[in-house]
């Protein structure tokens, strides 16, 4: 199918979170034109950082009010859009016929649009790797695009905790077939990893989750990962050209999914201590590791860190595919925590104030 044209019409879902925002800017810098959904454009403290953005001032960039929860809230905003980008969450991963529900319309108002061409779809490395048994790395550890969980397991369940990953194939899925059977438009899915670097507005402080860890360990808590997996990161920037590289890209087809990471992964307590290597200046106060998990995982700690050690990232196809050049996990952690002090406003505990403290 065709990519979206140069300087076409691309609609992005989600435009006031982390990486919709990214994107949002990203598209504007490409020259595109940003049709930026949110729930509710009045909404100054989600939405003035997009509208300060210089599209804006030209009505490149327009904003516009759509909650996900009410059918057909795309149909006006699509008609006349060459692509979409569908990066927003759904109120509820849990519940898999409400996330199918809101995939059809969606589906629905790409279809009634008579012009987009294209759709890419964000769904999560959790679609990749969530397992319900780490067994299940231990047997297949290389993560790469055509790796699913283990889906037969009876244990995967939305009350197991399993229903982000499962929502997230629903989706994969449903865009996917519809694509097939109306043959006017592909989607094509993107599976990021965990997104770290700047956020653009105050309020994006407290989404992800990855930077709203990164602002509590600056505030003194740095709280461990679960099952102790390492972060497995992408900039959060380079997730957005990700994305924007696929809606333009001539060689890929409906179906396809990429993952979008750049295979760095680190264990918290690393990047935790990262801020104070990275950025002495600020003398932070590094704390040590909370570790909030039941008795039964501590038990097995040792065991569970040896089968992400041997993990194998892998991003092949999404290189081959955009060109796209993954930034260091070191320059994501930097920027992150500046934005995090000048854009939102986090308080960093140093160590003069708690030896002070103490
Ligand atoms: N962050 C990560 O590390 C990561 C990793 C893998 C995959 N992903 C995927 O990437 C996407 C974006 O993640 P993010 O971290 O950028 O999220 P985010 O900052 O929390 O932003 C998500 C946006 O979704 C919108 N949203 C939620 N429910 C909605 C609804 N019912 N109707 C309309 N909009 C709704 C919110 O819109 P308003 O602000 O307008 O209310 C919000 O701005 C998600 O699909 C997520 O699953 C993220």
């Amino acid at each position: 199918m065709a990519p979206i044209p140069t300087r076409g019409v691309v609609a992005v879902t989600g435009a006031a979170g982390f990486l919709g925002g990214w994107t949002v800017r990203t598209l504007l810098d490409r020259g595109y034109r940003v049709r930026a959904c949110v729930r509710n454009a009045e909404d100054p403290e989600r939405c003035d950082f997009l509208k300060a953005m210089p599209g804006y001032a030209s009505g490149r960039l327009t904003l516009h009010s759509a909650d996900l929860d009410q059918a057909g809230c795309f149909d006006e905003i699509f008609k006349g859009c060459h692509g979409v980008a569908h990066i927003s969450h759904v109120s509820d991963y849990n519940d898999q016929d409400y996330v199918r529900r809101t995939c059809d319309h969606v589906i629905a108002s790409v279809n009634g649009s008579g012009t987009v061409t294209r759709v890419v779809l964000t769904s999560s490395v959790a679609a990749v790797i969530s397992e319900m048994d780490l067994g299940e790395v231990a047997r297949r550890p290389v993560f790469y695009e055509d790796r699913y969980p283990d889906e037969l397991n009876p244990k995967r369940t939305p009350e197991r905790g399993q229903g982000y990953s499962m929502g997230k194939l629903v989706a994969e899925r449903a865009f996917a077939e519809a694509a097939e059977e109306s043959g006017a438009w592909d989607a094509i899915t993107v599976c990021p990893g965990d997104n770290v670097g700047p956020v653009l507005s105050a309020h994006q402080r407290n989404m992800g989750p990855w930077q709203s860890l990164i602002a509590r360990m600056l505030e003194g808590t740095c709280l461990q990962n679960g099952v102790y997996r390492p972060w497995m990161t992408v900039d959060v920037r380079d997730d957005a050209l990700c994305h924007v590289r696929l809606l333009e890209s001539t060689e890929v087809w409906n179906g396809e999914r990429y993952i979008a990471w750049s295979t760095d992964k680190r264990n918290v307590e690393d990047i935790c201590a990262d801020i104070d290597r990275l950025l002495p200046e600020l003398r932070h106060d590094t704390p040590g590791v909370t570790d909030t998990q039941n008795e039964r995982i501590k038990a097995r700690e040792a065991e569970f860190r040896a089968i992400w050690a041997l993990s194998d990232l892998r991003n092949d196809r999404m290189k081959a595919a955009t060109g796209v050049e993954f930034r260091p996990l070191d320059e994501s952690i930097r920027d992150c925590v500046e934005s995090l002090i000048a854009v939102a406003g986090v308080k960093v505990k140093r160590r003069e104030e708690a030896a002070a403290a103490a």
